[in-house]
């Protein structure tokens, strides 16, 4: 795999401000990664459906990267895999049992703490062991949530009324049969793609900001942008813009991001 701009835990958390259209093409974009995987015979099940295991280019496109621990499963045959791989907060239910069983649905679930988190920009922090444990108090003191009760915590965090939260609710379901195939999660995506149209401008904004190093970054994006609005209109020509942006970023920003 070339190398890539950043992985998606990382700009999430660097890039507050993300709007929510940019956020849902990432995720539509690793749906139909999923797809694919699920797709082939027998399924492969990614089992490390984390955050900083999506990877993104520089025009903010996703893929699924660390296939480490990804099995081929058939399933029509239960499938008991003896490792208990990936983060605890993307962990499914049948996973912490003894002999866990594992199918597609597994991805699933970590799908949906994959919109959490792309969603609230972090990670929420849990602990596996009982509430009745002794170290509860310090676990509550650090801010960690009971294993057992992420998810509630979480929708919390969210939001009921979050345009993803539908989806969130049911790639969480405890009951790995209850949840939606991967077809299902991508064509709810792919729809709000369309509500939630990205603009180029987007993708230009967050290509500028990688490229620059120093700390008065806004103020020469904010500048970028307004050169380029006479550059669009054809009042700059494609030279001197280059040359600005040249002078601005101390780097080149692509050139060919600046269609819109
Ligand atoms: N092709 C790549 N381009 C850019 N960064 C990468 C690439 N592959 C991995 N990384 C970075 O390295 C981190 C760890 O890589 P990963 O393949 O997930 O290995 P592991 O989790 O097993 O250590 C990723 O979270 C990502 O930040
Ligand atoms: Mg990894």
């Amino acid at each position: 795999m070339e190398r890539l701009h950043s992985d998606l835990a990382d700009f999430v958390k660097k890039n507050p401000s993300t709007n929510l259209a940019t956020r849902i093409h990432i995720l539509y974009d690793v749906s139909k990664g999923l797809r694919y995987l699920h797709s082939l015979t027998p399924p492969l099940i990614h089992r490390d459906l984390t955050a900083p295991n999506i990877l993104l280019t520089e025009d903010l496109t996703a893929k699924i990267g660390d296939l480490g621990v990804s099995r081929y499963v058939d399933p029509t045959v239960p499938t008991i895999l003896s490792t208990n791989p990936g983060h605890l907060f993307y962990m499914s239910p049948e996973s912490q049992e003894e002999n866990p069983v594992y199918t597609t649905k597994l991805d699933i679930f970590s799908f949906g703490n994959l919109i959490i988190h792309t969603v609230i920009g972090d990670l929420p922090k849990v602990y596996r062991i009982s509430a009745s444990d002794p170290n509860e108090a310090l676990y509550k003191r650090e801010g960690k949530i009971e294993l057992m009760r992420r998810n509630t915590s979480v929708h919390v965090k969210m939001g009921e009324d979050h345009t993803l939260y539908p989806l969130v609710v049911r790639c969480l379901y405890d009951r790995p049969e209850q949840r939606p195939a991967v077809e299902e999660v991508s064509s709810s995506l792919r729809e709000l793609c369309h509500r939630h149209p990205r603009m180029a401008i987007d993708i230009c904004y967050y290509d500028a900001l990688y490229s620059c190093s120093h700390s008065w970054k806004h103020t020469r994006l904010v500048m970028w942008v307004w050169f380029r609005s006479y550059w669009t209109v054809g009042l700059i020509p494609t030279r001197l813009m280059r040359r600005i942006t040249e002078l601005l970023f101390a780097g080149p920003v692509r050139m060919d991001m600046m269609r819109w």
